[in-house]
This record gives C-alpha cells, structure tokens and sequence, in this order.
C-alpha cells in the first residue's frame, strides 16, 4: 500500500509529466526527501576555491558518502566576482571556469549548489541578485547549477527604508518569489532553498513562493549549546514539512571538533527525526573513521530520508530528558531519547505513552542491536548530551 507522501509524490510526478518542466523546477520532485550533501561555509567559510570544491567531491564518492545518499556539493558565499557590461555575473578569481566545475561534480555523479542573496550584496558583502534575478537564474541554469541557497542579507537594506512590518514583509515575500519565477522559467530542475533565519514565521509560507526547504533558525555553530538551541527548538514545526518542502535546521557540524561523539550522535539523530536535510559542513578530505561513521550511518540516513517525509516532534520532557518521536513508512517509529543534561541521566521509557499499545519490537541504532520484545516500561541510562536512538514497532 502506497504511504500518503507516496501517493502524493506520484501525483505530482505524473502531472509534471504532463506538463513542461517549467511547472516543476522547483516542486516536490525536485527535493523529494530533504537534499543530502555537503556545504563549504561551517568549515571553510570564505577560504574556497575551485580545488576545494573538487577536492570535497572526490573525498564524498571515496569516503562512501555519496553511495551513502550525499549528493549536492553546495557552494557558499565568496564565489561572486563582478558583473560584466551586460550585468551577467561573473565568478571570482578563486572560480576560473564555473561550467567545468559542473561538469566534474557532474562526473562523479554529484551535484552542484550555489549561494546568492535577493539582496544587492550577500551576507559576506559580495554581488547579490537585486535587480537581476533572471539573468543570474539563466547563468546558474547555463552553467549545470542544481541548488540555489538564497540568504536574504542585503535585502534588509531595502525591508529598513520600508513604512511598515507588512511592507517589509512584502518586499521579502516578492523577493523569494522573483527568484522561484527565474529558476522556473530556466525548465532547469533546481532546488530553492531560502535562507532568511526564519524570520516572519517562513514555514506558513516557504512553500508559497516556490521554498523546497527553508531555514527555521539563525546560524549554527560547532558547539553543543548552539546545535541543541537550535535542535530542540524545532518542536511544533512537523506539520509545515512534507516532501519537496522541509524545514531546514541549518547545516552539520559533524566533524569539525567542536563537540564530542556523543554531541554529534545527538546531532545526527535529532536531524533525522526532524526530516532535516543532511548537509555536511567539514572537511571530506580529512575525516576520521568515526566521523566517517556518523555521517554515513545508513539506519540513521533511513530515518532521515523515509519516504512518508512526516517530520517527527517532540512527544515527552522530563526536565533534561526528552522523547522526539517520528512515524516512519513501514509502520514502525523512530524514537530519539535525548539527554540535554551535561552528566549521564537514567529514566524509564514506558512505550505506553509514546502512542504504542501492547509489548513492542525494538532496535537501538547506533549500537545496531535489537533489543527483542519489550513489554513493560524500559529503564536506560543515557549518557550526558547524548542520545538513544531507537526504531520501534
Ligand atoms: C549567512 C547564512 C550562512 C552563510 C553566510 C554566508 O550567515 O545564514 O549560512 O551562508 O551567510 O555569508
């Protein structure tokens, strides 16, 4: 029996069959399940070039990520040079030939992802898209662009001068909109992610002005304070996702140092229940083995990338301790037993409560064991800032 997001996604499919790829550039088919790859801002912020980018992709088929499921290797800001006398935008010196670049990612069987803002000047002060959204959409389209990431930055410029809130407001929504219309027009699948911090409450609207994922928060950082602010705050936002449209969390920062294995299981686990796109944001080229494990977790990418696209949410706090729960296409649950306190915490799972009526199956995923029937409340000890993360039937 085919789920609803199944469903849903095959009607979608079959009417942009029956229409021109204009309509569905950006539709659910473009971001089916929330985009997986790897983003060069968390790690290299303004220190990349064309070899880093080339680098990131041989290291994502030979670390194994991409047979994992990572795919788009996304460009961030610094990348924009000057406009030329027809104003079509340029790369910097860091990018000399922006097409072959396509072209190899496109060889190693990746995509490529690229970063403007709506605004006259990107959050780190380049070349916005102002005024030449269309030219700038063709040019990505021209050169095999397969992501767009849209940061509103400059745009604030003009939303400040506006005489009110809803006029601000306005000029952001028309903005998103301006771009969803070029991308469209180019008939170049390309996913349209918006980035504004999540201001104005953008999952009630995201998907009106063409979003396949939007960012709920600010800026993420490498520490266990700013993952989990950011993780846990994300409760309540389930029913605005589905599939071509997730709430985007911000970027990982699995592998960068900041936090310790547990931390970053808590990461990795919280961003699956929460259909987050899993875009990686380290270094490929010198990842130890056990990053390599944490992003390539195929049970955990499962839970992520499940097909009924139903983001899961937060259904029982104990102080500390919480319980995310998300609902998965095989009937079973994806249950995240979290530890927000720094030291070791024990509690009792009473699967009663979690919406499971009768003994239950279950595994634990990370220590990829199963635990066999369970029928009365189940104690765990978690370890501090850590997680247990199991699939229950
Ligand atoms: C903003 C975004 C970041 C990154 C930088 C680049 O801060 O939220 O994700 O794209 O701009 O300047």
């Amino acid at each position: 029996m085919m789920s609803h997001g199944t469903k849903f996604l095959a009607l979608v499919l079959s009417v942009c069959g029956m229409f021109s790829a204009r309509l569905c550039a950006q539709g659910p088919a473009t971001a089916a399940t929330p985009p997986m790859g790897w983003n060069s801002w968390n790690h290299f912020r303004n220190k990349v070039d064309d070899a880093t980018i080339r680098a990131q992709a041989d290291a994502m088929v030979s670390s194994g990520m991409r047979d994992a499921g990572y795919i788009y290797v996304n460009i961030d800001d610094t990348w924009e040079g000057e406009r030329d006398a027809q104003g079509i935008i340029q790369a910097n010196s860091k990018f000399p030939d922006m097409k072959a670049l396509a072209d190899y990612v496109h060889s190693k069987g990746l995509k490529l992802g690229i970063y403007s803002s709506p605004g006259a000047k990107t959050c780190a002060k380049f070349e916005g898209s102002l005024g030449h959204e269309e030219q700038d959409a063709k040019t990505y389209a021209a050169w095999g662009i397969d992501y767009l990431k849209y940061d509103l930055c400059g745009l604030r410029e003009q939303m400040k001068a506006a005489p009110s809130p809803e006029a601000a407001h306005q000029i952001m929504v028309d903005a998103y909109i301006k771009m969803r219309d070029a991308l469209r027009s180019t008939g170049r699948p390309i996913v349209y992610s918006l980035c504004q911090y999540g201001n104005d409450a953008v999952w009630r609207w995201g998907t009106d002005v063409g979003g396949n994922l939007w960012r709920t928060t600010g800026d993420i950082s490498d520490k266990y304070a700013s993952m989990s602010q950011i993780g846990f705050s994300q409760a309540g936002l389930a029913r605005f996702a589905g599939p071509g449209h997730w709430n985007d969390p911000d970027m990982l920062e699995v592998g960068n140092g900041g936090m310790n294995t547990e931390e970053y299981r808590t990461h990795m686990s919280l961003w699956a229940i929460l259909a987050a796109p899993l875009l990686a944001g380290n270094d490929l080229t010198t990842m130890t083995p056990e990053t390599v494990a944490l992003l390539t977790n195929r049970e955990v990418i499962a839970i992520d990338q499940d097909k009924t696209g139903e983001q899961g949410d937060r259904l029982w706090a104990e102080g500390p301790i919480e319980i995310w729960v998300r609902r998965l296409a095989d009937g079973s649950k994806a249950l995240g037993v979290f530890n927000r306190h720094p030291s070791v915490m024990t509690t009792v799972i009473d699967f009663s409560k979690l919406g499971f009526s009768g003994p239950v199956r279950a595994r634990d995923v990370w220590q990829a064991k199963d635990l066999g029937g369970i029928s009365a409340p189940y104690p765990v000890s978690i370890p501090g800032h850590g997680v247990i993360l199991l699939r229950v039937k």
